[in-house]
């Protein structure tokens, strides 16, 4: 097992500190009670539309994943009587025999502005690295100045899509 693959431990700033690991397929609870802690904004900003409840397909496709083309790294808690609580989720996915793999994040409304979402984006680009992928993008919202902000410190580059002002697409050479 290489080295980016080792859970590491980060702190919250409060005391308290969150591991990042890869997902596992035991973690469907998890991931569950991840979206139902993101508000209806933060889903919107995550799906590009407005969804109540995750699709059996996503969860299916997310707890199996095939590593050889994608990754999903979970950001999780100790809480109380749960054995973990996952806070926040990046995942890439790679079109098969190409070198570009596309990234998705989410990080629960409670647990913002910890620089959770940035570790996770930064082991999330050390696993696609070490994968062999050549380039991560992804396709951001517009009107989501937090994470276009949040994908720019990490050295990605913005840019328009001609026909769909709505979003923009971010990517960075690996
Ligand atoms: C966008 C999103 C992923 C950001 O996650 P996050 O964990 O809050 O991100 P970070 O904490 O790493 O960074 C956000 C801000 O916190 C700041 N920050 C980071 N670590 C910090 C710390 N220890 N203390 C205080 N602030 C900190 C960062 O500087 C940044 O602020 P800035 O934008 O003013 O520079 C999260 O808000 C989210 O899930 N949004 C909804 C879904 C979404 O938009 N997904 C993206 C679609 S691809």
């Amino acid at each position: 097992m290489s080295a980016v693959f080792i859970n590491k431990s980060y702190s919250l700033g409060n005391g308290s500190a969150y591991l990042i690991r890869p997902i596992q397929s035991n973690d469907k609870e998890r991931i569950i009670g991840l979206f139902n802690h993101l508000s209806p904004g933060s889903r919107y900003l995550r799906f590009a539309h407005a969804i109540s409840k995750l699709p059996d397909d996503f969860l299916e496709d997310i707890l199996h994943l095939d590593y050889a083309t994608e990754m999903a790294l979970v950001a999780v808690i100790q809480t109380g009587t749960e054995p973990e609580e996952i806070i926040g989720i990046a995942r890439y996915v790679s079109p098969p025999n190409q070198r570009v793999c596309e990234f998705s994040l989410s990080v629960s409304d409670s647990h913002t502005t910890h620089g959770i979402g940035t570790h996770l984006m930064i082991d999330l680009i050390a696993h696609a690295k070490e994968n062999g992928l050549q380039e991560m993008v992804g396709y951001v919202l517009s009107n989501n100045p937090k994470m276009l902000h949040l994908v720019s410190e990490l050295g990605f580059k913005t840019s328009k899509i001609n026909d769909d002002p709505d979003f923009k697409i971010v990517s960075l050479p690996l």
